[in-house]
């Protein structure tokens, strides 16, 4: 079959590889109708994050029909079943899955001494997305393995396009997250740090959990467009100082709760001094990442606020204001999305035109452009916002 192949930094390929088998009896296979390119896949993509092998396989946002089980799946997924698989895979038994924690699942880790000796603790296995999350093939491919298939997987009606129901494995779900973890009031100015297909999804959810004023910040004029068109109020961070206007949008108190969907790859720029020295210190590897979001977050954030963190960082983090962080009162809540703790919910929300997730669209490609697809949405070329894949 094709997949989108790692093979090094910013080196991906649309090879042929073997198709996939059922190794074990939860196993399922899937054909794959559509899948995506994350903003996660970028952090690989520049090799940022460790634990990935040449020949890897990319991809953790897929859906597609299911052509074959393991013996133990049987009665819970069936043949020719149309499913969305979250991007993390779950047991479903363990005491974190019962818990509804998906993303810290014990079981579906394989290689857990690695996640184990990184992060204190393993978490969930995840598709596609370095051998510290299993090294599991990921699903930028014809077709995909689905491990613990009982489990990890979203049934989904026939008759709603793959664009509505494809960002059910991610995207969705986790700007959901984000925006549940503020515990939204009606009073509430929710900021958003990032206008990516993540942030986009974020802002729809506060609007959707009630937030008084939604306040978007990113650069790309198309992005920040997608965030007004959505109902928020934008922040060009390279032409107008986010703190200033965030003041000023909030009587000079800062938003009560803030939102961080950009992650350890923020922009470096001139004005921006502590982006010049996190980027320094990544090439000396002395940093892993760059966390301007966190810092801006924590100055700017209303006393007894909340910070919710969904952009992915992956190791050591420097000057961190720890001080404003810990006097002012603030809760912090982050995490890998629980993506299955949400999806009934937001499956309905979908079925009943209540948010349509495709918007965020602006290619669709065949899978043998993704390589391409790759640059260009790393780039944010040609106004791209969300890369959707056709093999
Ligand atoms: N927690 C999870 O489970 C989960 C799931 C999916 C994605 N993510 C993470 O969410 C983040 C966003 O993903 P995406 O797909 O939207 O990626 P993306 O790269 O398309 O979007 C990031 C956006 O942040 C903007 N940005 C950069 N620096 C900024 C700054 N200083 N202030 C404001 N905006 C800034 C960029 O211009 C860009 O539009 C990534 O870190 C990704 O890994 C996390
Ligand atoms: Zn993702
Ligand atoms: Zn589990």
């Amino acid at each position: 079959m094709k997949a989108l192949v790692w093979h090094g930094k910013e080196d991906i390929r649309c090879d042929t590889v073997t198709d996939p088998e059922i190794q074990d009896p939860r196993d399922a296979i899937i054909k794959v109708t559509s899948c995506a390119i994350c903003g996660s896949d970028l952090h690989l993509f520049h090799n940022f994050i460790p634990g990935m092998l040449p020949g890897d396989i990319m991809g953790h946002e897929t859906m597609g029909e299911v052509v074959e089980v393991g013996s133990a799946v049987d009665g819970k997924l069936k043949k020719g079943d149309r499913i969305v698989v979250p991007f993390t895979i779950i047991c479903g038994e363990c005491d974190q899955c019962k818990r509804g924690n998906f993303s810290v699942c014990e079981t579906t880790n394989r290689k857990r001494y690695l996640a184990d000796k990184v992060f204190g603790h393993t978490t969930a296995g995840l598709f596609g997305y370095t051998h510290l999350t299993g090294g599991y093939p990921g699903g930028q491919a014809e077709y995909l393995r689905v491990p613990y298939a009982d489990a990890t997987h979203i049934k989904v009606p026939s008759g709603i396009p793959d664009e509505q129901l494809l960002f059910l494995s991610d995207i969705f779900p986790t700007g959901w997250q984000a925006a549940v973890q503020c515990d939204i009031e009606p009073t509430d100015t929710v900021a958003i740090w990032g206008c990516g297909p993540v942030g986009q999804m974020a802002i729809r959810s506060a609007i959707l959990l009630g937030a008084n004023q939604v306040i978007a910040i990113d650069c790309l004029p198309e992005r920040l467009s997608m965030a007004e068109a959505g109902g928020a109020t934008t922040i060009n961070f390279e032409t107008e100082s986010v703190l200033e206007r965030l003041k000023e949008l909030t009587d000079g108190k800062g938003p009560e709760k803030c939102i961080d969907c950009v992650g350890m790859e923020s922009h470096v720029m001139a004005s921006l001094p502590d982006t010049l020295l996190d980027r320094a210190k990544q090439m000396v590897m002395a940093e892993s990442d760059r966390p301007h979001v966190l810092r801006e977050m924590i100055y700017v954030c209303r006393p007894g606020g909340i910070i919710s963190v969904a952009g992915v960082y992956s190791g050591l983090s420097d000057m961190l204001p720890m001080g404003a962080f810990m006097n002012k009162g603030l809760t912090m809540r982050t995490g890998q999305t629980h993506v299955n703790r949400w999806t009934d919910d937001l499956l309905r929300r979908i079925e009943e035109g209540e948010i349509d997730p495709s918007f965020v669209i602006t290619h669709t490609v065949p899978l043998e452009q993704g390589p391409e697809m790759y640059q260009v949405f790393r780039d944010k070329r040609d106004s791209c916002v969300k890369v959707v894949l056709k093999p």
